[in-house]
């Protein structure tokens, strides 16, 4: 199965960021069919990475959120339908980052919107640092979970989860390695106890969270790990390309 290296440039970015980001990008990626690179640029810089996108066929595109519905009134959103028309195949739902400035009672229509707009979403969930510390971890990802299993008769591909501790998020921190293979081994084994119907091999789970050069060929060759979502370090071209060169 191929990993999943995926970029999340969160608010980072302006025109002469984007357009020298994938000229590098593209003319020093290698062509490697075991990884699937995705980009998350911010919403405004999709379209010319789109450009990008289908002039090198390098990578795929994806939005950082949408919105829960396509068609009402709603000042300042952007709906999934609009994203899948930009040439998005992702999108991630869910982020600790979003989940600070909005409802979580939106994630499930959210989820169900990106699905029935057919672009895959990728989940994200992970416990804060109080979580941890009062060894709570477990059923606070079990309670997130449960938007995937409300929305499962939507799904006809994969399921992609990026387990992303909040607290490991751009401090430089990360779990265990053991942890992090436990912990998706929980994921996956928590779905497919919900859905028998499933195989493991139907559930990718990706590792977020202070992911650089230096950790990630650990990480992606750890048991469980099905790919990384990485922010900081993914806008630096650079990094990022040797990131995904890198031999596993
Ligand atoms: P980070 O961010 O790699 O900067 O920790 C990851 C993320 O927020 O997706």
């Amino acid at each position: 199965m191929k990993k999943i290296i995926a970029a999340n440039w969160k608010m980072y970015g302006n025109n002469n960021f984007v357009q020298e980001y994938f000229e590098y990008l593209t003319k020093n990626l290698k062509n490697n069919n075991k990884k699937n690179i995705i980009i998350f640029p911010s919403y405004l810089h999709l379209d010319k990475a789109n450009f990008f996108k289908k002039k090198s066929n390098l990578f795929k595109l994806g939005a950082q959120s949408c919105h829960c519905n396509n068609k009402t009134a709603q000042t300042s959103s952007i709906s999934a339908k609009m994203l899948m028309e930009i040439g998005c195949d992702y999108t991630l739902v869910g982020h600790s980052e979003w989940r600070n400035n909005n409802h979580e009672k939106n994630i499930s229509h959210i989820l169900r919107n990106v699905l029935t707009n057919n672009m895959t979403p990728i989940y994200c969930i992970g416990e804060n640092l109080s979580d941890k510390e009062s060894n709570n971890t477990e059923s606070v990802l079990e309670v997130q979970l449960q938007n995937i299993i409300d929305n499962i008769d939507y799904y006809s591909g994969k399921i992609i989860i990026a387990y992303e501790p909040v607290w490991a998020i751009g401090s430089g921190l990360t779990p265990e390695i053991n942890v992090i293979s436990f912990i998706h081994s929980y994921i996956k084994t928590k779905i497919s106890q919900k859905l028998p119907s499933l195989q493991e091999k139907d559930i990718m789970v990706l590792y977020g969270g202070s992911v650089n050069i230096k950790n990630t060929k650990e990480i992606l060759n750890t048991n469980n790990v099905d790919g990384v979502l990485i922010g900081g370090a993914s806008i630096d071209v650079k990094e990022f390309t040797n990131i995904c060169n890198q031999e596993l």
